[in-house]
């Protein structure tokens, strides 16, 4: 750019089911800072399992985030994930330019299970081997049609998608602007949402794959709601600790358990294709983002039940912030939720 750097800030938002969450981040000489944040929760049955159901609650409660957070905001980073989203890594013989194009649409038309034709795709050349003259390279492929709920949606609350990224990606760029990657460590990276769980996983210091397990936090929430005879309100209280004397905690907790094991096993398969895939014996190192990280009792019973050590993710841990941005909660509290907007935030547009 001849002028200027253009815009340092730059908005994150998140379309969850249960939340919509949106930041505004500030780069300031390779850190960032942020300058607002924002969220709301959705009723359950607004978004269900990345289908839009109820589009005008969508759009206002976008409008409103946008409104708290800069109301000239026009430009966001997005994301979507879940079943319209496909990942996908492969090796070809090293090539640039349009040849190197043609050779990746090619490989991707072979390994698809999906015609190219109904999809849009992007992809990033992840590292060169010389020495062999092979390139690794990155494909992400979204449906037409799925990614066309979400566009339009933007569209009518006002803004314009700069970029469009996956929630898999935003939860690693989060982790890496937060943390130093380990070299030896294996790492997956689980985003607990609510009809989603992002997994991505770290080998030798660098992105290995990524992959989404259907089942998040809902099945719990339901669960909570039927056992305890809660409105949603309540529900969502009981959940985030706010109901401590009007429950039963042993029953609460024996209540997330039981309904936690459809993620369980979502998590085990997840889990053990990584380890045939990258031919590693074991996973070291599990960290916890997403509002399932902050639910009562699940991290101590998923740290159990995987037999792998869990941290809880901070994603503001090396972002500078005025404490006076969170005035109703520690900022711990409730860091855990922003690994998506962060991640969406700290893209260069
Ligand atoms: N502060 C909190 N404490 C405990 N649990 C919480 C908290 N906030 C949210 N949750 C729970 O976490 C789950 C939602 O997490 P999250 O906000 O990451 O999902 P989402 O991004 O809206 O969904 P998805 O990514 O699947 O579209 C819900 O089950 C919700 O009840
Ligand atoms: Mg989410």
């Amino acid at each position: 750019m001849l002028f200027g750097q253009g815009s340092k800030t730059t908005v994150g938002l998140d379309i969850g089911a249960s939340s919509i969450k949106c930041v505004k981040l500030e780069r300031r000489n390779g850190t960032y800072a942020l300058l607002a944040l924002e969220s709301r929760d959705l009723p359950p049955e607004a978004i269900v399992s990345d289908e839009i159901k109820d589009r005008d609650t969508v759009i206002f409660n976008i409008q409103s985030v946008i409104d708290m957070v800069d109301p000239r905001t026009k430009d966001v980073v997005v994301s979507v994930s879940g079943h319209g989203v496909i990942t996908d890594k492969f090796t070809l013989d090293k090539k640039t330019g349009p040849e190197a194009e043609q050779a990746i649409l090619f490989e991707a038309e072979q390994r698809a299970p999906y015609d190219l034709d109904d999809v849009t795709m992007d992809y990033h050349v992840l590292s060169v081997d010389d020495v062999n003259n092979k390139m690794d390279v990155l494909l992400v492929a979204a449906r037409n049609d799925f990614l066309k709920q979400y566009l339009d949606l933007l569209t009518d609350a006002n803004l314009r998608p700069v970029i469009v990224d996956t929630d898999a990606f935003a939860v690693l760029n989060a982790y890496e602007i937060n943390y130093d990657i380990h070299p030896e460590r294996v790492t997956a990276l689980v985003n607990i949402g609510y009809d989603n769980t992002n997994v991505v996983f770290i080998k030798d210091g660098i992105y290995h794959s990524t992959r989404d397990v259907a089942a998040g936090g809902r099945n719990i929430f339901d669960t909570i709601q039927k056992e305890f005879r809660l409105n949603q309100e309540l529900t969502m209280k009981a959940i985030k600790g706010e109901m401590e004397a009007s429950i039963d905690q042993d029953m609460l907790k024996a209540t997330i358990v039981t309904s936690a094991e459809e993620l369980i096993s979502g998590l085990e398969v997840a889990f053990s294709y990584f380890r045939s895939l990258a031919k590693v014996d074991k996973i070291d190192w599990v960290v916890l983002s997403g509002g399932g990280a902050l639910m009562p009792h699940l991290p101590e019973f998923l740290q159990s039940k995987l037999n792998i050590p869990i941290e809880i993710a901070n994603p503001l841990r090396n972002i500078e912030y005025d404490p006076d941005l969170f005035t109703n909660v520690q900022p711990e509290r409730i860091a855990p939720l922003l690994a998506v907007p962060i991640g969406l935030a700290a893209r260069k547009v």
